[in-house]
């Protein structure tokens, strides 16, 4: 058991916390959300003991190991790969260092120590550390030619997978990750939902992936206003029964039974539907187990996304012959024969992002194919959430004068019908006046969400576009588009994005493409479509 105790932390004037009193019990995983800048981070920072906090403690329960997946890349790039994960366990290393150069001075005065030293090892079952460490990586798919190689020659999507290996190494019984899905690729993110699914130990995890969330997560811990509460359940539970709280409570005329009836009723089809799901684990069971009385009415404020068509497209939307496109010599996709339906969200996946990224471009014409022919149907209008935004805010203006560049009107042009676009992305007051060079990453983003919906095209064109979004940008971003009646071109790393608006995927690669009416976890998962993609990279 990890417990936090009367915890404040403060940096100058801004108070990140305040006196918060939190426990973190064996065997669950909590999820801990909250939004940019709440103090995620720092939290877990805490709790791993890397800085101190202004006052308050953490306590781990005596003899309990914990272990922190490191987050820099190249810190351990002096070390071969095993060495690496056998660094997850300290306490394992330091006992085997000391032991390895004793020996490699063998003499009577260290004899004794050398004994001591071999009892510590024998306990930690220290002699199985290689063999361990080894199956380890194996099951994170780093083949044993890699073992002994420096981390510094490997590749970056595999040291990732290292730094895996040496959280999880020695079974720690808490384990602490900041953003552990970030850079990974969905099959990686796959094998670790599976592990910690089936993790008996206890988990504390900072995601933006809704997805992973719901597939590890016992407990969402919100960190908001300076403190931290936990509720039983995944993201999703979170996420809908705040919602219906939310709704309940401006229900004045509804009688408390009639309510409490209705939260009953929820949880009843929840855990019905997360009893079916694929997952064999004992954290499923967990989250069978769900109380009406912990349900709390949800206080964040989500945008409004809401995607208009101006007018409905005919039913020639998009048809492409023998497109190709190649980057520093290299082939990125060629023979893209496509035809695009009415109503269909197309999920446009590839292993390599600049091909994704590519396709669009030339999409858009700002960018020439090697080969190949595209034509949009007459009916048609196009808008694109480009993966770099960055040519859109070169121009110091507000973002008044920012988001009516694209007023089609003089009506469209008037500075209320503006701002009502941008309140709906919660840039309101004030907030609209702003500058464009000044802002986050995020702000950019919800910006070009605005823009989209104020041009109301029937065509959407999205490359990564939960980029910089916080959790509630995100899922308001999902609905909308899952509820959008127009026709999709999406390429996404979020899985839960990818599975809920997709109904045909496309996959674009160096040999031609896939082309399939069917859910992104149906792609993924059929062996068939597995063998072809390996088959088609290669
Ligand atoms: N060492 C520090 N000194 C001053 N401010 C800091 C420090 N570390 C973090 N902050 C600030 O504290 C807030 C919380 O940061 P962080 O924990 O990284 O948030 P999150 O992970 O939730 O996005 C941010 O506003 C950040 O700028
Ligand atoms: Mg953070």
């Amino acid at each position: 058991m990890l417990t936090v105790s009367n915890l404040s932390v403060q940096f100058g004037k801004r108070v990140l916390f305040d006196e918060v009193n939190a426990t973190f019990t064996q065997g669950n995983c909590y999820g801990i959300i909250g939004a940019n800048g709440a103090g995620k981070s720092t939290f877990l920072k805490i709790i791993a003991g890397d800085i101190d906090p202004t006052s308050g403690h953490v306590i781990l329960e005596p003899g309990k190991r914990m272990s922190v997946l490191n987050q820099n890349h190249n810190m351990f790039d002096e070390h071969t790969v095993l060495e690496t994960v056998l660094m997850g366990n300290k306490v394992l290393f330091a006992v085997k260092k000391e032991m390895d150069e004793l020996y490699a001075d063998y003499s009577d005065e260290n004899a004794d120590r050398i004994g001591e030293l071999q009892l510590q090892f024998d306990e930690m079952n220290g002699w199985n550390a290689d063999s361990d460490a080894a199956s380890m990586l194996s099951n994170l798919g780093i083949s044993e030619d890699l073992h002994y190689i420096l981390m510094s020659e490997v590749e970056p999507k595999l040291k990732v997978r290292v730094l895996l290996a040496q959280a999880l190494f020695g079974n720690p019984d808490v384990l602490v990750m900041d953003e552990p899905t970030n850079d990974l690729d969905f099959e990686t993110i796959g094998w670790l939902e599976n592990f910690l699914a089936n993790y008996e130990n206890t988990v504390l995890v900072v995601s933006h992936d809704r997805h992973f969330l719901d597939a590890v997560c016992t407990h969402i811990s919100d960190i908001d206003f300076g403190k931290i509460n936990h509720f039983s359940g995944n993201y999703t539970f979170w996420y809908e029964s705040s919602q219906l709280a939310a709704k309940q409570r401006a229900q004045q005329n509804k009688k408390a039974e009639e309510k409490k009836a209705e939260l009953e009723e929820f949880i009843r089809r929840f855990s019905a539907n997360v009893a079916k799901s694929k997952q064999a684990t004992s954290r499923k069971k967990m989250i069978e187990k769900l109380n009406v009385n912990e349900i709390k009415p949800s206080s964040r404020r989500y945008p409004a996304i809401i995607f208009e068509q101006e007018r409905e497209a005919g039913d020639q939307i998009l048809n492409i012959q023998g497109l190709a496109a190649s980057a520093e010599g290299e082939t990125l996709f060629k023979n893209v024969d496509f035809n695009m339906a009415k109503g269909d969200k197309v999920v446009v996946f590839s292993k390599d992002s600049r091909a994704t990224t590519a396709f669009y471009e030339i999409l858009n014409d700002n960018l020439k194919a090697d080969a190949g022919t595209f034509e949009w149907g007459i009916t048609t209008t196009q808008s694109y959430l480009p993966a770099d935004n960055h040519d859109f805010f070169t121009e110091d203006l507000t973002l008044v004068d920012w988001l009516r560049q694209w007023a089609k009107t003089e009506e469209e042009r008037d500075e209320v019908y503006v701002r009502g676009f941008l309140g709906k992305m919660i840039f309101s007051g004030e907030e609209a006046l702003k500058k464009g060079s000044v802002l986050s990453g995020g702000e950019k983003v919800r910006c070009m969400i605005s823009r989209m919906m104020m041009i109301r095209a029937n065509v959407l064109m999205l490359d990564e576009p939960t980029n910089h979004l916080d959790l509630e940008s995100i899922t308001a971003f999902n609905n909308s588009l899952k509820n959008f009646k127009g026709s999709v071109l999406l390429t996404t790393h979020d899985h839960e994005f990818a599975q809920t608006v997709g109904n045909r995927i496309l996959e674009l690669t160096p040999n031609g493409v896939i082309d399939r009416y069917m859910t992104f976890d149906e792609y993924l998962d059929d062996p068939k479509i597995k063998e072809l993609r390996d088959k088609m990279y290669s």
